[in-house]
């Protein structure tokens, strides 16, 4: 990747994978970027929980009514859980791991899409039956992980919502 700004416009939502399973070393190196996520006040409330099981990750496509359906054909995925009782900022630290992973994985040639779950219906649930996440840890999402069964085009600098910048 060129660059760090490559690497964001290549960044896109991937709902569909190939059967092709991911590398140990892929997800070893997109963990330790999870790993070196900031976090208020260095309290890490975050565990990752990896999924390789394919009948266990297609099963989550079944975590709520629309928007898991990526999860049936995802090869790997890794649960983002936290512990609320250790940081107040323990959403904001899930998300910036999330896209720590994201990103890693576009770098690694993978696509990756963020399945929501925190207060989605009942989704938690499944997703901590199928995981093994013990009931004190919240899962905030999911980030499906494979190689693309489809194409996104890159964002086009040239089109980007510069109206939500403001002088100051
Ligand atoms: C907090 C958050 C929750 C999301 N939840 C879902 C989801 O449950 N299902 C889904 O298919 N995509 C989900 N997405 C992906 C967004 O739909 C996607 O990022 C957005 O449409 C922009 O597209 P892009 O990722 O290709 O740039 C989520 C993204 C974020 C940041």
């Amino acid at each position: 990747m060129e660059s760090f700004e490559q690497l964001c416009r290549e960044r896109r939502s991937i709902r569909k994978f190939t059967d092709r399973s991911v590398e140990k070393e892929k997800i070893d190196y997109i963990l330790r970027c999870a790993l070196m996520s900031p976090a208020g006040k260095r309290l890490n409330p975050w565990e990752f929980y990896v999924m390789q099981d394919a009948e266990k990750i297609h099963s989550l496509a079944a975590c709520k009514t629309y928007g898991s359906g990526m999860m049936s054909t995802a090869s790997a995925a890794i649960v983002v859980a936290l512990d609320t009782q250790v940081s107040d900022t323990w959403m904001c630290d899930g998300s910036i791991a999330a896209e720590h992973i994201m990103l890693a994985a576009t770098e690694q040639g993978l696509g990756s899409c963020w399945c929501h779950v925190y207060e989605r219906e009942d989704s938690e649930r499944l997703v901590k039956e199928q995981a093994g996440i013990p009931d004190n840890l919240t899962v905030l999402c999911v980030i499906a992980l494979g190689y693309k069964d489809e194409e996104r085009k890159p964002y086009d600098p040239e089109k980007l919502l510069y109206n939500k910048v403001h002088e100051a």
